[in-house]
């Protein structure tokens, strides 16, 4: 369904992906890994071609999106939902309003619809007492569970999280992760998901990535993953106390 085929991309003197090949499947939850600067934000951004490869092919549904112009790349995008790192939030608009912009920007639906579609994914996300808030009037968790809505509100069907659970403390990023997964079971959308957090990334994941200096380094199922021989996913597990079992070191648990 996704699928990059020797990409290569400089930013600033620097090769930030060099020649990567790799494949997302339909209905996977397929999550990147890698040190800040590994090049992860970039990669999502390949996905909808907020950034064009230097050479090599993005490919999606079977169609080479690099070289499209820009109308044919809007269509491509609608297949698209994006939660970016900064999931930011129009903060003089209530939630509702927020949610309801894809759909008023992009369909022609009354005024009727559009709120009974904003409130379904307002359900859907536990959300829905929090329809006439105001961003800044919700928690760091509801703003991204907001953030997330409106990602989802044009029915896509994959959807790309950036850091979806960074800032938010444990309790709260495990119901991130339930809402991530959930999104496959129920509407059967493809994730790719990027994040700092392993824990996360083993819970979640149906094939895990990481990236270090421009390449792949590993791209295995979590199982695989934290058995690879590779060292720099060694070390990586080790600096966020993962055995083999998957489980913390330290006597914590995440379950
Ligand atoms: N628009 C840009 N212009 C120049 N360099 C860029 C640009 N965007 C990203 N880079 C560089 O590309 C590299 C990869 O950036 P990227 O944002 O993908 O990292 P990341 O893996 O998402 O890191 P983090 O975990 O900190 O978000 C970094 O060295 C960054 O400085
Ligand atoms: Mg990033």
């Amino acid at each position: 369904m996704i699928r990059f085929e020797n990409i290569t991309k400089v930013l600033g003197g620097k090769t930030v992906l060099d020649n990567i090949t790799f494949e997302v499947a339909e209905g996977e939850t397929f999550v990147i890994v890698g040190l800040s600067g590994a090049g992860k934000s970039v990669t999502l951004k390949h996905m909808i071609q907020l950034m064009r490869p230097d050479a090599g092919k993005v490919i999606i549904d079977g169609e080479v999106i690099n070289t499209l112009g820009r109308s044919a790349l809007q269509a491509v995008r609608t297949k698209f939902g994006v939660l970016f790192q900064s999931a930011a939030l129009l903060q003089w608009m209530t939630v509702m309003d927020n949610v309801a912009l894809p759909l008023r920007e992009h369909t022609h639906q009354g005024e009727v619809e559009i709120k009974k579609r904003v409130i379904e994914k307002l359900e859907l996300l536990g959300l829905a007492d929090a329809a006439e808030k105001f961003p800044a009037d919700l928690s760091g968790g509801m703003q991204k569970r907001a953030g997330l809505a409106r990602a989802i509100i044009m029915n896509p069907k994959i959807v790309l999280y950036d850091e979806p659970t960074s800032g938010l403390d444990p309790v709260t990023s495990r119901r991130i992760d339930d809402l991530i997964v959930n999104m496959r079971k129920e509407l059967g959308i493809t994730s790719v998901v990027v994040t700092h957090d392993l824990h996360s990334a083993l819970s979640i994941g149906s094939r895990i990535m990481m990236l270090h200096e421009g390449k792949i380094v590993e791209n295995a199922t979590p199982d695989e993953f934290i058995h690879s021989k590779n060292e720099t996913v060694q070390s990586f597990l080790e600096s966020q106390y993962i055995t083999k079992k998957g489980k913390w070191e330290t006597g914590l648990t995440h379950e």
